[in-house]
């Protein structure tokens, strides 16, 4: 059985250190590409059909709003043959103290019972928040360890953190 890592990410203005920074490649694209390379899986990014606003204030608008609508935005494609994964290393910004609701649209989409998921979660300070609680919601039946917080700047520097936690939890 086989590992994917799985994400979401947003590049254009962002939030960093307290200033809005235009990124080029998101945060999460970032740590999501170092976890492929240390665990040698597949990788495959959750993109909506509807991007968020590369503007940063629009995105929260944006984002905010289907929170509170507990929406499900659609996404342009899915990954095949999700059944020949076992392993699933979930990769995702905090959005108001969660997963962005694209997120919640792929999580809902498969029965994940039985498989382990890894979460990862790039933020600018709240940590893991609620998505822990919201993946174990989402994914009854699925193993979920206890997620990695990566600083949102710091995602270029995370691999020496990502082997650690890759290598505590496999104990
Ligand atoms: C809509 C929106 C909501 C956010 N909400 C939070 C939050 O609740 N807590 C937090 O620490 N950071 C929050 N952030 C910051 C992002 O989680 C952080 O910048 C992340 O690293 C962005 O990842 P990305 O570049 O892969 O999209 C938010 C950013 C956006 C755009």
């Amino acid at each position: 059985m086989g590992s994917i890592v799985i994400y979401f990410s947003r590049a254009g203005q962002n939030y960093v250190n307290k200033e809005i920074k235009e990124l080029k490649v998101g945060n999460t694209d970032i740590a999501a590409h170092l976890l492929e390379e240390q665990t040698g899986s597949d990788i495959f990014e959750l993109k909506p059909v509807k991007p968020y606003s590369d503007n940063y204030r629009e995105c929260v608008k944006e984002a905010v709003a289907d929170m509170k609508s507990n929406a499900r935005p659609e996404l342009m494609s899915y990954p095949d043959n999700m059944e020949q994964y076992d392993t699933v290393y979930l990769a995702y910004p905090s959005y108001c103290g969660t997963m962005p609701m694209p997120v919640f649209t792929f999580l809902e989409k498969y029965d994940f019972t039985g498989k382990t998921i890894w979460p990862l979660c790039t933020n600018e300070g709240s940590g893991m928040g609620r998505s822990e609680d919201d993946i174990r919601k989402l994914c009854p039946g699925a193993i979920v360890k206890e997620g990695l917080s990566v600083h949102g700047a710091e995602a270029a520097d995370a691999g020496p953190a990502i082997k650690a936690w890759l290598s505590r939890e496999a104990e």
